[in-house]
């Protein structure tokens, strides 16, 4: 919000290494609103996610980890991150873990989803693991990002009871819906919290 109590334009950019059904429904959640989503950075050429972007008119990078030192790929995302003016960066399924030399240079927020009610499942599998368990909640954390795996602080959890009869599939399904309702909504909050 600005001084005049008008909420001012911020910049997000949504890295996503997979599938990317939580990259389209927040881009076009924040299209709807005075915030842009200047890029969707990739890891993965053969990523659906990159479909996605070319139908929705976002602009791509598809950044290599591959025989790259993690601090060389960094700067790169780094100096994208800088010409864009990136307030707020969503990690939606990106499954590259952001180390301290991005984390100390990026001043903006950079939150993250995962699908698990953290600390429970914590890093990869984490559906198929809460399934495994006797839990009687399912659920999903979107979080602040730190130099740890899921270890930032928690900004929004949601759980739903999964009865017995629940298979993997219904599970997945429950966690996908949840995912797709709210991360748009904490990702346009913390883009509205901008100062510029
Ligand atoms: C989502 O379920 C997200 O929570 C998970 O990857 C999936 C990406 O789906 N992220 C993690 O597990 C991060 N540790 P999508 O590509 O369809 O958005």
């Amino acid at each position: 919000m600005s001084k005049s109590g008008t909420v001012s334009m911020a910049n997000l950019a949504v890295f996503a290494s997979g599938n990317g059904s939580n990259f389209q429904v927040i881009a076009e959640a924040v299209q709807k609103t005075g915030h842009s989503v200047e890029f969707l950075l990739c890891n993965n050429s053969s990523a659906f996610t990159l479909e996605r972007a070319k139908k929705l008119g976002i602009r791509t990078y598809l950044v290599s980890y591959k025989n790259r030192d993690r601090e060389e790929v960094e700067k790169e995302i780094f100096s994208l991150c800088k010409k864009h003016d990136i307030s707020v960066i969503a990690l939606a399924g990106f499954m590259k873990l952001l180390t301290s030399y991005f984390l100390t240079r990026f001043q903006g927020e950079i939150l993250n989803i995962h699908p698990s009610l953290l600390p429970k499942y914590a890093g990869v599998d984490a559906i198929q693991r809460s399934f495994e368990s006797n839990d009687p909640e399912v659920g999903i954390s979107i979080i602040k990002i730190d130099a740890g795996v899921d270890t930032g602080p928690v900004l929004f959890q949601k759980a739903i009871s999964r009865p017995e009869s629940m298979t993997i599939e219904e599970t997945e399904a429950a966690i996908h819906a949840l995912e797709h309702e709210y991360f748009p909504k904490i990702v346009i909050q913390e883009l509205d919290k901008i100062q510029k």
